[in-house]
């Protein structure tokens, strides 16, 4: 079977695992930190604070920008649920916004159209790991006096106008997790600029207290055992068995970035657009992309997913959008054209970065004897 997608684990992982197996210390330590530092100068932010999961950094980053219940949070239907799980559980509310046709991220002139007094925070997501109109999206923001915080899941090492994506709005958070180019197991993150949400967040992930434990271990000796709950909290850290993952991914990040972009150009230059297949925009020089989707003519869209399966090649569907989906109904705010119209089309070829050149021929070539036999 082909995967649609698969972690790139090889020599450099294992050797930096079996260190930190025999390190003595696996919890959040000096791996996590120097994960942080290696995150920061890729991104160019000053801070990152690395967490447990993406879905914790987003939950995070919406308390810390002081969400009440009731608050507004405008995001796109068309993105993973686990998005919408969290706005809810915070006691705030999803307000869905349509995407653009040309590569399916949030319309701005849509979240515009959905601004009301209750908006607190746009929550835009860069997907497939190329950007979103962020800057229209920050100017719309500040007009509005709303925060942004990015949900970059799919975009750590991506690039919009020569900039790190999630280096320039309020918060930006990161997934690390199985299937990401970058991968600490399970991971999250995030970036911010700003010195006084830095702190907070880093109080935040470690149950509120003052000190984390290995501060008062290993940093200041005063009464280690000494601890003080200051602030609210959770516990959401990231540990030094991920991060010694995470920090061997990051230094392969040039050669997975590489494999990403030949396997995206081949895509781009070699699946046949006919018959009403598309391919949302990807510019495979700025964007390091997570995934490659297609967008098939709707009545076969099953059909080609059907066919490929019986040929031994995994696709999956990058996404059911989220106010069609029965948990999240009455959040229906009213049609949303573009992401319904993809909903029904869109699907994830096999992109993950050790796909053989010969599984991506052989990938290509089934699409296009499908798209010859409609
Ligand atoms: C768009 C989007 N947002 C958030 C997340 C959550 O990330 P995590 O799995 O690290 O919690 C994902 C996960 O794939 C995602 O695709």
């Amino acid at each position: 079977m082909i995967n649609v997608s698969k972690p790139s684990m090889g020599d450099a992982e294992r050797q930096i695992l079996d260190e930190v197996l025999e390190s003595g210390w696996i919890g959040q330590g000096r791996k996590v930190f120097r994960f942080e530092d290696e995150c920061k100068k890729e991104l160019q932010s000053k801070y990152f604070i690395a967490l447990s999961t993406c879905t914790k950094s987003i939950e995070v980053a919406l308390v810390i920008a002081g969400c009440r219940p009731g608050d507004e949070v405008v995001v796109p239907s068309f993105t993973y649920a686990s998005v919408i799980h969290v706005i809810l559980k915070l006691g705030l509310v999803p307000v869905f916004a349509d995407i653009e046709a040309t590569d399916c991220n949030i319309s701005v002139a849509d979240v515009e159209r959905r601004i009301t007094p209750k908006t607190k925070v746009i929550l835009p997501l860069h997907y497939r790991g190329r950007s979103c109109r962020i800057d229209a999206i920050q100017e719309l923001a500040a007009a509005h006096r709303l925060k942004v915080i990015e949900d970059a899941a799919h975009a750590f090492g991506s690039y919009y106008k020569d900039a790190p994506v999630g280096s320039t709005s309020y918060m930006s958070c990161f997934s690390f997790g199985p299937l990401k180019n970058i991968c600490c197991v399970e991971g999250g993150g995030i970036a911010t600029n700003d010195e006084e949400v830095a702190n907070r967040i880093l109080t935040y992930r470690n149950m509120g207290m003052a000190r984390s434990t290995w501060q008062r271990y290993n940093m200041e000796n005063a009464k280690p055992w000494h601890y003080e709950v200051v602030a609210a909290g959770d516990k959401c850290t990231q540990n030094d068995v991920g991060a010694s993952i995470g920090l061997a991914q990051m230094g392969r990040i040039t050669e997975i970035r590489a494999k990403k972009k030949a396997m995206v150009e081949r895509y781009l230059s070699e699946l046949p657009l006919e018959k009403g297949m598309e391919i949302p925009f990807m510019d495979p020089k700025s964007d390091f992309a997570y995934i490659f989707s297609v967008l098939a003519a709707a009545p076969w869209r099953e059909k080609l997913m059907a066919h490929l399966w019986d040929r031994g090649i995994s696709t999956a569907v990058h996404y059911y959008p989220n106010h069609l989906q029965p948990w999240f109904a009455k959040y229906n705010n009213g049609k949303l054209p573009v992401t319904e119209d993809v909903g029904k089309r869109v699907i994830t070829l096999p992109s993950y970065t050790d796909l053989l050149e010969s599984d991506q021929s052989y990938v290509i070539d089934e699409v296009k004897k499908f798209m010859k036999q409609v």
